[in-house]
């Protein structure tokens, strides 16, 4: 099947690592071209070698600043002067039950995680060309509690209703809005959340997922091919919410 992706240019926040930058990496490979962004220079950099300087731009930036998506859009621009997606992603919210997080943390965490997602979504909507594609990374929190993290349980479902309002609001500009929901794929911050949260459920196909297989699900959905996917939530898990 021929995605459609050639030439097309998506922002990929937090794409410098992990599922991002998986994403990054998928939709290049399929003839794509990526502006990826990240709070460290020398990861940004060093992922946009890798990714190759031709189908990729680099903007060092965090999701907490109000700034971040003008200065991601602006860089598709400049570069490509299209813009066709966006994967809405960054690094998630830290560990802890509501009885532990601070006040602090939560705001600190409404702000990228919540606030990020909905200034980086309202920007990038107002510049897409028509049958443009936007996908929220979220979690299965969206879904259902995941024991330890608290954050995301308060934040990720307020997001995943955004996504259905935005889905409804830019539906008939030809614009797709969906969410992704990983379980568990395996990356550095697997390794962050294993460390501070008990270990629960079971996961039917009896395995932990690779970012390759998250990323190949994002760069269908953002993709031309998934035409007439919009609104959905869509959870890559194997089978853990099933
Ligand atoms: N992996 C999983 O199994 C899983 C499951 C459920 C949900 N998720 C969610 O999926 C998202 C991606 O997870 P991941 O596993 O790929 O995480 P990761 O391995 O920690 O990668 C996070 C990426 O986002 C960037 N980033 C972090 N904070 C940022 C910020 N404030 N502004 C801009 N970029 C930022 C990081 O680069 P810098 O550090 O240089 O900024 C990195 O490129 C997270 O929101 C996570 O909660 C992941």
């Amino acid at each position: 099947m021929d995605l459609g992706l050639t030439d097309r240019v998506y922002v990929v926040s937090g794409g410098t690592r992990g599922l991002g930058f998986a994403v990054a990496r998928a939709l290049t490979a399929e003839g794509a071209r990526v502006v990826i962004s990240g709070r460290n220079a020398g990861s940004l950099a060093a992922a946009v070698r890798e990714l190759g300087e031709p189908r990729a731009a680099g903007v060092a930036a965090d999701n907490a600043d109000p700034e971040s998506p003008e200065r991601l859009v602006g860089a598709a621009m400049d570069r490509w002067d299209r813009l066709d997606g966006a994967l809405v992603n960054g690094g998630g919210p830290p560990v802890g039950s509501v009885a532990e997080v601070s006040d602090d943390i939560w705001r600190r965490s409404f702000e990228s995680v919540f606030l990020g997602a909905v200034r980086a979504a309202r920007v990038i909507a107002d510049n897409l060309a028509g049958n443009g594609s936007m996908a929220f990374v979220l979690s299965t929190s969206a879904h259902a509690p995941i024991p330890g993290l608290d954050i995301s349980n308060g934040l990720r479902p307020g997001l995943a209703m955004l996504m259905r309002t935005m889905a409804t609001g830019l539906g008939s500009r030809g614009i797709r809005v969906n969410a992704l929901l990983p379980g568990r794929i395996l990356t550095e911050r697997t390794g962050y959340v294993d460390a501070g949260v008990p270990k629960t459920g079971v996961i039917p196909l009896g395995r932990s997922g690779e970012p390759g297989e998250f990323a190949r699900v994002a760069a269908f959905v953002l993709s031309p091919a998934a035409s007439y996917l919009s609104g959905a939530m869509i959870p890559v898990d194997g089978g853990a919410t099933a």
